[in-house]
């Protein structure tokens, strides 16, 4: 949100009113703007892809869009007592986690050994520390298992059956592997099993927030299913920092949502807040440049993004996206391209 430095100007005018072009500018409330950082802020993203009103029936529309509240409230809960951005992302993936409707946790899609191989990832921006796991099968919310790893260990990332076996001896709850099925998931992989295509929403379906604290510290995480039958030990985007996942204080957070491949060829989330840091640029035009890379390869879905500032941005290149916004002035859900 933008606020306009109008103090300045009267003050300018009412000195000695404008004399020259640049006081006349300064005068002109519309000339001279400046943006006004929230108190704090979250974002958040449950998938791209081709989400159209045609494609929902308003009691989906309502179920999704519910479900994209209670993530809101459940990280801005922590941000309006003065919690951190970092602790706000991973309250807010959570219920997106145990929510069947998206493709991350319970009612992850299958891969094509009909299991489940999750991914995650989780970044502070106060000191560029990071965790992410990868392909772990046991972790009932496998972002918790992302924290430990950048917690609790000298490392960044954890793979497969060590990373399930980190996050046992963290003690955080282990479940089967059936835990995350779901009968919508598995119709869809014995549809592609049986057509050998996947349709756009076989290959989408993340969940992500990034957020800015009441110190202006930024945070961003991503956690996801993957892709419908994906091949055993295929790992997208969304564990790894730099292509889904970034956060550095003063320049930007990103959780990215798409086709993963092409998301880290691109390295989406590091190039974008390369962009704001090396060139200057802000976060839309910053966004839009590295997801027009990603469509140049062939690729779509989306970014959430907030800058240093607390501004925000959605950038998708698919037909639709969930996603919302609060802080301490309201909140908002969008789904749609319009
Ligand atoms: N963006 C999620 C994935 O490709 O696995």
């Amino acid at each position: 949100m933008r606020v306009i430095i109008g103090a300045l100007a009267v003050l300018l005018t009412a000195c000695a009113g404008p004399s020259t072009e640049t006081e006349q500018m300064l005068a002109t409330p519309e000339v001279v703007e400046a943006v006004e950082r929230p108190e704090w802020r979250l974002v958040i993203h449950g998938g791209a892809g081709v989400i159209t009103r045609e494609r929902l029936t308003d009691e989906q529309e309502a179920a999704y869009r519910a479900a994209l509240e209670t993530a809101l409230e459940a990280g801005a809960e922590v941000l309006r007592n003065g919690g951190s951005a970092v602790d706000a992302v991973q309250a807010a993936v959570i219920p997106m986690e145990d929510d069947p409707l998206f493709n991350a946790g319970h009612g992850a899609v299958f891969t094509a050994a009909a299991e489940h191989e999750l991914d995650a990832s989780i970044m502070d921006g106060r000191d560029r520390n990071a965790g992410a796991v990868a392909g772990v099968k046991r972790v009932k919310n496998p972002i918790l298992a992302a924290r430990a790893v950048m917690d609790q260990s000298e490392h960044v990332m954890f793979a497969g059956a060590g990373a399930d076996a980190f996050a046992e001896d963290q003690g955080l709850e282990l479940v089967p592997n059936s835990y995350f099925d779901t009968e919508r998931r598995r119709q869809s992989l014995e549809r592609v099993l049986r057509e050998r295509a996947r349709t756009d929403a076989d290959r989408h379906g993340t969940v992500g927030a990034v957020a800015i604290d009441k110190e202006g510290n930024l945070a961003a995480a991503t956690t996801t299913g993957g892709m419908t039958a994906k091949a055993a030990g295929r790992i997208g985007d969304s564990p790894l920092v730099g292509a889904a996942t970034y956060a550095q204080n003063g320049v930007c957070a990103v959780s990215a949502t798409g086709h993963g491949e092409y998301f880290i060829r691109v390295a989406v989330a590091k190039t974008i807040c390369a962009r704001v840091e090396l060139s200057g640029e802000t976060i839309g035009p910053a966004a839009q440049e590295a997801l027009d890379q990603v469509a140049a390869l062939g690729g779509d879905g989306g970014v959430i993004v907030i800058g240093g500032d607390g501004q925000y941005e959605y950038v998708f290149n698919s037909k639709g996206m969930y996603r919302g916004m609060i802080d301490p002035k309201g909140h908002h859900t969008a789904i749609f391209g319009d």
